[in-house]
C-alpha cells in the first residue's frame, strides 16, 4: 500500500529550551492515561508537543466499578499546562470501545500516529486461590485490550505509513512474579505481540516496542504500606514517561521489536529470549538419553526466575 502523503512536521521549541520538542504536530492515544505511570506519560507526551487522548475507563485497581473521573483531571492538567488532551472513557479490552478510542484521536485532532497501550488492573492470587473470573478479567484488559487497541490502531497507521506504538509490559510476565498469574501470563502475551507486530508492521514505518516500568501508583503503593516505609525517590511514577516519549518519536525509527525498561535512575534494555545452550544427537533423542545427558549439558545453564534487582542499576555507588 502507498504511504499517504503527511503534513511536514514542524518542530516548535519547548519553552525555555533550545532543543525541538519529540512530538510537534503528532496524535497520541494513551490508555489507562488517568492515574498512575499513564497520566504521567500522558502529560510528558503533551509537554513534548503532541495532541492526547487520554483514555482511563475510571476502575478499581481490580477492574470493578469506580466512579472517578478521571481522565477528564488529567485532561485538565494537561490543558492548563498549555497542552492538547481529549478524554475517552471507553473501556479497552471490549473491541468495539477500543475502535472508539482510537476514533476519538482521528475525530479530534486528525491523526493517530502514537498508541500507548497502558491500562491495567490487578487480581493477585496464587494458582490455586485464583478463580476463573480473576484470570479472564486481569487477560482482558492487559493483552486483550492491547490487542484491540492496536488492531484498530495499526489499520490506520499503516495508510500514513507512519506509527509507534508502545506497549506497558511487566517483569512479571517477562521474569515471573508471585500470585501473578493472570498478570503474568497478559504481560508476557504482550511481549509476544510486540516481537509480532514488530516484524509485521515495521514495512509500513510503523514500530513496535514494549517498557516495563515501575513506580508507586495504587498498583504498588500495598508494598510499602505494609512495611510502614514511604517510597523513595526513585519509585516517582514520572520517571518512565521520557522514554516512552522518546520511543514515540521519530528520532526512535531504528527502534524496533524491544522490550526495555526502567529500575531506579536507569533506563535498561532486556535481553530477547533466545536459545543460550544446546544437546544434540544425531536422529534425535529418546527419554533415557536426555536424562542421562541433561545436567552436563543443558544442566550447566539453568536461568534463575523472578525478578532480583541488578545489583548495579539505579544505584549512583
Ligand atoms: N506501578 C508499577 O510499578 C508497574 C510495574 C510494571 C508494570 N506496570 C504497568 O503499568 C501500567 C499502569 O499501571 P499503574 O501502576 O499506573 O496503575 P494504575 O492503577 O494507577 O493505573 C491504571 C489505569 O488504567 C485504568 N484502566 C483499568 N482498566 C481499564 C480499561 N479496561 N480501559 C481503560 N482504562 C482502564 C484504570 O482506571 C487506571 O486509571 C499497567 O499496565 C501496569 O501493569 C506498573
Amino acid at each position: 500500500m502507498q504511504a499517504r502523503e503527511r503534513p511536514r512536521v514542524v518542530a516548535r521549541q519547548a519553552a525555555g529550551s533550545l532543543r525541538p520538542m519529540l512530538l510537534d504536530g503528532r496524535v497520541a492515544v494513551v490508555t489507562g492515561a488517568g492515574r498512575g505511570i499513564g497520566r504521567e506519560i500522558a502529560v510528558c507526551l503533551a509537554q513534548q508537543g503532541a495532541s492526547v487522548v487520554v483514555n482511563d475507563v475510571g476502575v478499581a485497581l481490580d477492574g470493578r466499578g469506580g466512579d472517578n473521573d478521571a481522565a477528564a483531571q488529567a485532561c485538565a492538567e494537561i490543558e492548563a499546562a498549555g497542552g492538547r488532551a481529549v478524554p475517552s472513557y471507553d473501556s479497552v479490552s471490549d473491541f468495539e470501545a477500543a475502535g472508539r478510542i482510537i476514533r476519538t484521536a482521528v475525530d479530534t485532532f486528525g491523526q493517530i500516529d502514537i498508541l500507548v497501550n497502558n491500562a491495567g488492573i490487578i487480581r493477585d492470587r496464587t494458582l490455586v486461590k485464583m478463580s476463573e473470573d480473576d484470570f479472564d478479567a486481569v487477560v482482558a484488559v492487559h493483552m486483550k485490550g492491547t490487542f484491540n487497541c492496536a488492531r484498530h490502531a495499526a489499520e490506520l497507521m499503516r495508510e500514513a505509513g507512519y506509527g509507534r506504538i508502545v506497549n506497558i509490559t511487566s517483569s512479571a510476565g517477562l521474569r515471573g512474579n508471585f500470585g501473578q498469574t493472570n498478570y503474568g501470563a497478559a504481560k508476557a502475551g504482550i511481549m509476544g505481540m510486540t516481537f509480532v507486530w514488530a516484524l509485521e508492521l515495521a514495512r509500513n514505518g510503523i514500530t513496535v516496542n514494549a517498557v516495563a516500568p515501575a513506580g508507586t501508583t495504587r498498583m504498588t503503593a500495598g508494598l510499602y504500606e505494609r512495611t510502614g516505609t514511604e517510597p523513595p525517590p526513585d519509585q516517582d511514577p514520572s520517571l518512565n514517561a521520557p522514554l516512552v516519549a522518546f520511543l514515540a518519536s521519530e528520532q526512535a525509527s531504528y527502534v524496533n521489536g524491544q522490550v526495555l525498561g526502567r529500575t531506579g535512575y536507569a533506563f535498561t534494555l532486556f535481553q530477547t529470549p533466545r536459545q543460550v545452550a544446546a544437546m544434540w544427537r544425531e536422529g534425535g533423542w529418546d527419554p533415557e538419553g536426555v536424562a542421562d545427558h541433561f545436567h552436563e549439558v543443558l544442566g550447566q545453564h539453568l536461568q534463575p526466575v523472578g525478578m532480583p534487582a541488578h545489583p548495579l542499576l539505579g544505584k549512583k555507588d
